[in-house]
């Protein structure tokens, strides 16, 4: 009984993380749809995209040391805030193919092999669908040591997703500025937590 209780309540935090998640595209939606999104909407739709889908990769990977260090457990969070990073990258990438490329292959492909700052959004995204598809209890259990293993790919991911941040703009913005400070502190955590702790947590939330 006490089972099926967590189990709904975690349902609807999942579910309720998903819908205030999804918030910010459909907002930015709609102010594409009636013209609120100024001059370039296409341009400023695509971006924002990609920034929330950084912010969710940023949060999710925040849950640890809030956790380790001031004690605030939100780690049922993490699988939606890890989910919703990749669906934000996935509709910044259809964006990017439909809306900006029209779906033009012949361009799209030469793009993303040739400019940098693409080949890395690229290669991030694709390091996020393998982790996408095991986010779920089944693949954890199936897995065992090696989910923990492959979903560390997450770190390339997020710097590999922040560097293609970076490099999209010709100068760094405040905004710029602070996510990157995010990622290197965030990933400097993990670092020093590796070389200074010596038991690592087993524990696969
Ligand atoms: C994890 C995956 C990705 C993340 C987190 C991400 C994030 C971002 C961010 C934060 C920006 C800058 C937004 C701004 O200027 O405010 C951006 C720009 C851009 N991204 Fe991504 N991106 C990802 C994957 C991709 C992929 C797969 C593509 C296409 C193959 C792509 C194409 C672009 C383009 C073209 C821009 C520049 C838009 C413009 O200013 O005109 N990104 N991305």
């Amino acid at each position: 009984m006490a089972s099926t209780r967590s189990a709904l309540v975690d349902g609807l935090i999942g579910w309720g993380t998903y819908v205030v998640g999804l918030v910010p595209a459909a907002v930015y939606f709609w102010l594409g749809a009636t013209g609120g999104l100024g001059a370039d909407p296409v341009r400023s739709f695509e971006q924002t995209l990609g920034l929330w889908a950084l912010r969710f990769l940023i949060l999710t990977l925040a849950i640890t040391p809030l956790r380790q260090l001031v004690r605030i457990n939100l780690l049922r969070y993490r699988r939606a805030l890890g989910l919703l990073a990749f669906w934000y990258a996935v509709m910044h990438f259809t964006v990017y193919l439909t809306l900006d490329r029209g779906l033009i292959w012949s361009t799209i492909i030469p793009d993303i092999a040739r400019r940098p700052f693409i080949t890395l959004g690229f290669a991030a995204l694709v390091l996020l669908v393998p982790l996408a598809i095991t986010s779920n209890r089944w693949s954890i259990r199936r897995l065992g040591k090696n989910w923990r293993m492959l979903h560390r790919l997450v770190y390339v991911a997020i710097s590999l997703a922040a560097i293609h941040y970076l490099l999209a703009t010709k100068v760094l913005d405040p905004t710029q500025a602070l996510h990157f400070a995010l990622v290197v502190m965030l990933l400097g955590y993990r670092l020093a937590r590796g070389v200074f702790v010596r038991r690592p947590e087993r524990r696969i939330a």
